[in-house]
């Protein structure tokens, strides 16, 4: 069975739902480390509650983000990950063999408050994104989308909540596709 790897940096509900399509053997898969760049995000939570070995690095703690990146790599190696994906990751990563989930129908709205910036641009339609991880921010090979309509009276908090639905959907399904070679 191939193993995950997941780097977060806050909630983790993308995590979440990786977890949970495993558990119903819609994913057929492990994650075998969950990584957070940030001491107490609340994701780790999650993790432990599924029994998935945790780890803290901070990459205030290295001089470059080579550095950092290596070592993440070396966690990566330690715990036999064979794909690592990003679930609201907020640091800039090396490419490799990486997944990221992105709240807009990339390559729109890359960057922080992607569903702000929807909001703003006045769009219709925005959606969800997983993509292949590249050297650019948000940027890669599109593997799974999904369009959202933005609603009369959508705020932040309400488009964010309707795409974070789909991106529930579309991140297992994609690793799925990916670990099918696909
Ligand atoms: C998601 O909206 C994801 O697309 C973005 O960061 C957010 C992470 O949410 N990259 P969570 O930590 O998975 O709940």
């Amino acid at each position: 069975m191939r193993t995950l790897g997941i780097l977060i940096s806050g909630r983790g509900s993308n995590l979440q739902a990786i977890l949970d399509a495993i558990r119903e053997g819609k994913l057929d898969a492990r994650v075998g480390v969950v990584l957070s760049n940030v001491d107490g995000a609340p994701g780790l939570e999650r993790a432990r509650a599924a029994g998935v070995p945790t780890d803290v690095l901070s990459h205030k703690d290295y001089a470059s983000r080579e550095q950092y990146d290596e070592a993440l790599v070396d966690h990566l190696r330690a715990h036999e990950v064979d794909l690592v994906c990003l679930a609201g990751f907020m640091r800039l990563l090396s490419p490799g063999r990486i997944l990221n989930v992105h709240p807009s129908l990339l390559p729109a709205f890359p960057g922080l408050h992607a569903q702000r910036q929807a909001l703003e641009h006045g769009v219709k339609v925005t959606g969800a994104t997983v993509h292949v991880v590249d050297e650019e921010l948000d940027h890669g090979p599109i593997l799974l989308q999904r369009a959202v309509p933005v609603l009369e009276g959508d705020d932040e908090e309400s488009l964010s909540a309707r795409i974070l639905e789909q991106e529930h959907r579309i991140y297992p399904e994609a690793i799925a596709l990916v670990l099918e070679g696909k």
